[in-house]
């Protein structure tokens, strides 16, 4: 889909479909929509009327004009209250608004741009909601459905067009645009590599993707890979331990982004587990079948890596992500072993699926000897956190209040659902372990947080964030209209929003 921006009047405007809207509660239509509601002689306003139409945010209808107008459908959607709104509305019915007119099997739309100047709301928040909106909405993985793949290419929506008639909004329209592709292609990369099946998406895979980008940065972006030999000079026994009942070689990925004069340093570490059958402790079969997902950590790194060169950040910024995959077999790790990881810390591992700490352990320590000024990880670590947010929201806990703090704002931003839990120290002996250093899992109750409290114990005195994101990293219902069933790229937007913030 290509994305423009057009001074213009809507009214006058030739495409298939064009989008307006109309916030709760009004009836004496204006501006854009008031627009197009004169040029067809009051036909918006009967139909609002006579069909009680209240512009209830997501209530959505469609006319066709036959020939009265140069738009040959119309899509009206509500906005919902306006005192309630908020640029998440508009990404939301942006969504909506693309599903419709995908239904309609329109190939060029004009948009009216939602809610311009609302409250807070600024020109280039309104177009960059609007595209990643629609961007989002319009996703679908299609590989292994070739039939469907040649359908959307040829029936699929071809030109978005966002109208706006105020020449001086026109420039901010056109920056939030493209930021809001920017945030988009960043989503989508993440969203493609976690739904592609582990079957293709091996360890060397993903670090493939990792060299793809630092290739098509130009130079800009650096790649440092550690092979398992390399691994095993690190003494990353942690990731080596995990990968040992894999076929497939595990993996350490560094990419490093770093600008002149940068006077912020930060780490970003992924889990990246490329399958998690459990081990010998082993899933079961239903659960294991969505374990592709479990890379969404690295992913979500990548995925932010990925559209780097398009942001410019000034600060300095480290991907780390220790790729290998969780697999039972005669040379498995087992229950009982003691792995020694890089930073000299044991862990006894009392449950093989508890594995993403283990490996987290390894990339969290060689992101502590970049000094940087803070890490943020993220990873598809527990069930636990599922059980306590559901599978919309993420949970976000750490050393550093003001970090946390500073990683909730940027999600409030992006609409990405993060709630902040706690880290109690009094929890900290539920880790202990009599052998090792520690154990790899807590007790009954309040596993996120146990899981937390471990990967603590290897990021020293760094400010330090930790997103579990197994619930949201992969849709398994249709919660957001612009984020549909699958890898959801859950974390990008947040990342790439807090970047812009430093
Ligand atoms: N990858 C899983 C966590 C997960 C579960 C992600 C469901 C997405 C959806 C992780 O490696 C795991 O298996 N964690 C265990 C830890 C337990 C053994 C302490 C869990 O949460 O059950
Ligand atoms: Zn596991
Ligand atoms: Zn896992």
């Amino acid at each position: 889909m290509e994305i423009q921006v057009q001074k213009g009047d809507l009214e006058n405007f030739k495409c298939d479909a064009l989008i307006i809207n109309l916030f709760q509660g009004v009836t004496n239509l204006s501006g854009g929509t008031g627009s197009v509601d004169k040029a067809l002689e009051g036909l918006v306003s009967k139909i609002i009327k006579e069909d009680k139409f209240e512009g209830k945010e997501g209530q959505i209808f469609s006319f066709r004009t036959l020939g009265k107008l140069s738009a040959k459908h119309v899509i009206v959607v509500g906005l919902g209250n306006k005192k309630d709104f908020k640029t998440e509305n508009i990404r939301r019915v942006a969504a909506l608004s693309i599903k419709k007119a995908k239904e309609l099997g329109v190939r060029t739309i004009g948009s009216i741009v939602h809610g311009t100047g609302i409250g807070d709301i600024a020109p280039h928040s309104t177009a960059q909601a609007i595209v990643e909106g629609t961007m989002l909405a319009d996703y679908s993985f299609k590989k292994f459905k070739k039939a469907d793949a040649k359908k959307e290419a040829q029936q699929g929506i071809k030109i978005f067009t966002l109208i706006e008639n105020d020449a001086r909004k026109i420039k901010a329209t056109q920056q939030g645009v493209e930021d809001g592709l920017t945030t988009s292609l960043g989503t989508i990369f993440a969203r493609d590599l976690v739904n592609e099946p582990s079957l293709h998406m091996t360890p060397v895979e993903l670090v493939e993707k990792a060299k793809q980008i630092a290739k098509s940065s130009k130079g800009k972006i650096r790649i440092k890979v550690y092979d398992k030999v390399g691994l095993e000079k690190m003494k990353a026994g942690g990731i080596l331990g995990v990968a040992m009942g894999s076929d497939h070689p595990p993996y350490m990925v560094h990419m490093t982004w770093k600008p002149q004069n940068a006077k912020k340093k930060i780490a970003l570490v992924g889990k990246a587990i490329t399958f998690d059958s459990g081990g010998l402790s082993l899933k079961p079969s239903n659960v294991m079948e969505m374990m592709k997902l479990d890379m969404a950590g690295a992913a979500s790194v990548l995925g932010a890596f990925s559209v780097l060169t398009r942001i410019k950040p000034q600060a300095e910024i480290h991907g780390i992500f220790a790729a290998c995959e969780n697999m039972p077999s005669g040379k498995a790790y087992r229950p009982g072993d003691i792995l020694e990881t890089s930073s000299g810390k044991t862990i006894e591992v009392l449950n093989t699926d508890a594995e993403g700490r283990i490996t987290l352990a390894d990339s969290l320590h060689y992101a502590t000897k970049l000094k940087p000024d803070c890490i943020i990880d993220l990873a598809t670590l527990t069930g636990a956190c599922m059980v306590g947010l559901g599978d919309y929201c993420a949970g976000i806990m750490g050393n550093n209040n003001k970090l946390i703090d500073k990683i909730l704002d940027a999600a409030d931003k992006t609409g990405e659902a993060l709630w902040k839990l706690p880290l109690p120290k009094e929890y900290h002996q539920l880790i202990d372990s009599k052998f090792a250093d520690m154990k790899n899992i807590g007790g009954k109750y309040g596993g996120a947080l146990t899981a937390g409290l471990f990967l603590q114990e290897f990021v020293g005195e760094i400010p330090w964030a930790h997103i579990d994101l197994a619930g949201p990293s992969f849709a398994e219902i249709e919660y957001v209209p612009y984020i549909p069933l699958g890898g959801s790229g859950y974390g990008v937007r947040t990342l790439l929003e807090f970047i812009k913030s430093l």
